[in-house]
């Protein structure tokens, strides 16, 4: 079976395309390189270097004739897309319909696809489901949920089935720290670097961070189980920042001490999701710790930095 991973250079995306080669599929990777890194990318998979919007991305597709897409590419940044709301919509929206249309010219079985968080606005409740409320605070958020919608009407006009799986907050071996990269990279480069790391507001806040391995194994299940449709993929577990960063700190067992500032307008208060649907049909639940993915980082910090 043959597997085209979008974004495969990237974070989650290059994790992903490890686990598949470990399983055995066969895997080629587009990524236009803005933001993945050489580094990354399994020698043991096909490399294209094309960005999701080129209308010649077609002819990867003929060569390849992959049997699945994992689609990761996208603008991840959520102050970019207030920047450059058009940037975003055309490489979120226009470059996965360029994919879409794609897929159905070489009749791709099915495509995975990652959603976010960043659709459900300030939660209305919590544990967050599957069947909470959306309410897109930022271009990013609207531009990650209409592919939703597109995902669902290739389904039905050309039998394209889909998986897009919503997560949580992603963490683990090589997230980039820059820009507003995630918390755990963030924190990882300050304490490398022996600077003070910035918590905006009392630390007290809650978030739901899901290791890299836990999301990329849920990605690779998608494939293989008989599913379709729209899954959570996070921990149901209430981890506040200060928590964290008292983790990471045990484990990088350094002394530094954060600095709180001002929240920052727009920022949630609290959020976690649960995982009952996706544990229901596909059996899948996390199963990396903060404790453990912490201790994982610093030994991949260790071998590689
Ligand atoms: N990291 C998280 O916590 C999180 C949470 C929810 C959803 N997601 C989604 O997961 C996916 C992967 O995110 P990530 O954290 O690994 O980000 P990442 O930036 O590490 O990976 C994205 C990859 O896509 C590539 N890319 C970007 N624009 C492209 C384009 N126009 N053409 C071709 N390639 C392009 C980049 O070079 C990069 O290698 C994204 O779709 C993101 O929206 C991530």
């Amino acid at each position: 079976m043959k597997v085209l991973v979008t974004g495969g250079a990237g974070f989650i995306g290059s994790s992903i395309v490890d686990m598949l080669i470990d399983k055995n599929y066969e895997v080629c990777i587009i990524d236009n390189m803005s933001h993945g890194k050489k580094e990354n990318v399994n020698n043991k998979a096909t490399f294209y270097n094309m960005d999701i919007r080129n209308s010649k991305i077609i002819n990867i597709f003929l060569k390849e004739k992959p049997d699945y897409v994992i689609h990761e590419a996208a603008q991840i940044s959520i102050n970019n897309s207030i920047k450059k709301p058009l940037e975003d919509a055309e490489i979120n929206i226009l470059g996965t319909i360029n994919i879409l249309e794609a897929c159905k010219s070489v009749g791709v079985k099915k495509i995975i696809y990652p959603a976010s968080a960043a659709i459900f606005g300030e939660p209305k409740y919590l544990p967050i489901d599957e069947k909470h409320p959306l309410d897109m605070i930022s271009p990013y958020g609207v531009s990650k949920h209409t592919v939703e919608h597109y995902l669902s009407v290739y389904k039905e006009l050309y039998g394209i089935e889909y998986v897009c799986l919503r997560y949580s907050n992603v963490y683990g071996p090589r997230q980039d720290s820059s820009g507003e990269g995630g918390v755990v990279a963030i924190f990882c480069d300050k304490i490398m670097k022996n600077e003070t790391p910035i918590i905006y507001g009392d630390g007290e806040q809650i978030r739901d961070f899901v290791y890299v391995n836990d999301v990329a194994r849920v990605n690779v299940l998608a494939l293989e189980l008989n599913k379709s449709g729209i899954y959570n993929v996070c921990t149901n577990t209430k981890t506040s920042i200060n928590k964290l960063f008292k983790c990471m700190k045990n484990n990088f067992a350094v002394d530094i001490k954060p600095v709180c500032v001002e929240e920052r307008t727009g920022d949630i208060r609290d959020s976690y999701m649960s995982y009952n649907k996706i544990y229901d049909e596909f059996g899948w639940k996390p199963e990396f710790n903060l404790e453990e993915g912490i201790r994982n980082i610093k030994e991949y910090m260790d071998n590689n930095v």
